[in-house]
């Protein structure tokens, strides 16, 4: 397993909900956590809230200082925002959980992206980063949960780059109960990005928060 102590981790957009629930989940497992919003105040105000030991600032610092940084806006603001960011990000692994869905009456579904995913727009935008697809399942409201000390689930871990995505398998396994499995290459991601629109509809059907767990390995 890949050693990733020490690593520090930006988030951008880390003042929503799956920021500010990563950022937690990663600085109880002792990890350096920045979280990046347009407003350093707002940051710093998501960092205090988090009660783990963040800190705050404005995303083109958090993306510079980072070690490794996880883009966690709406997928709106996904591309323009990387586009402002490609020199903070360069040599870096940019890991991308966005989900492209649209919602109307009958729930969630994927959205098309031109590029074929939101993680596949990110790794064309930042052409001198290794972008890493995962934690696309993960709920928000799980990684905030004080009584939840394990998380249920495998988080699915998709790239070109052999030696990023099993640091990001092995960050991901910093959250107790959590396994990173490789999920495939980057041109695989849609699937993974868009099954999203299942589980939301799993959730709204069972009242529940779902996981993937995947068998026989
Ligand atoms: N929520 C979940 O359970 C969950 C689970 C898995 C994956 N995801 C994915 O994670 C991403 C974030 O989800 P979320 O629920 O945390 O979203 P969110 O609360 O709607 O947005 C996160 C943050 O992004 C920033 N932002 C909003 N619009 C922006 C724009 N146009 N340009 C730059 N920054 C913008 C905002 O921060 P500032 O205003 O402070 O800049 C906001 O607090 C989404 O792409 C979602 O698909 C979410």
């Amino acid at each position: 397993m890949t050693d990733v102590n020490g690593l520090s981790i930006g988030i951008l957009g880390g003042t929503g909900d799956q920021g500010k629930g990563l950022a937690r989940r990663f600085a109880l497992a002792g990890h350096p956590v920045l979280i990046g919003s347009r407003s350093a105040q707002r940051a710093q105000e998501a960092a205090d809230s988090i009660g783990a030991g963040a800190a705050g600032d404005e995303n083109a610092a958090v993306a510079s200082q980072a070690d490794l940084v996880i883009v966690a806006v709406p997928y709106d603001g996904h591309k323009a925002l990387l586009e402002s960011l490609r020199a903070e990000l360069a040599g870096k692994i940019v890991v991308d959980c966005v989900n492209p869905l649209g919602f109307d009456k009958q729930g969630a579904y994927a959205l098309p992206v031109e590029e074929g995913s939101a993680a596949q727009q990110a790794a064309a935008v930042l052409t001198a980063s290794r972008v890493v697809a995962a934690f696309h399942h993960v709920s928000a409201v799980v990684l905030m949960d004080p009584s939840v000390e394990k998380v249920d689930l495998d988080v699915l871990v998709l790239g070109d780059d052999r030696e990023a995505t099993s640091t990001v398998q092995a960050l991901a396994e910093a959250i107790p109960g959590v396994r990173g499995v490789y999920g495939g290459r980057l041109r695989n991601a849609h699937q993974v990005e868009a099954l999203t629109a299942n589980i939301i509809s799993v959730n709204r059907r069972y009242k529940a928060h779902a996981g993937l767990r995947i068998t026989d390995i």
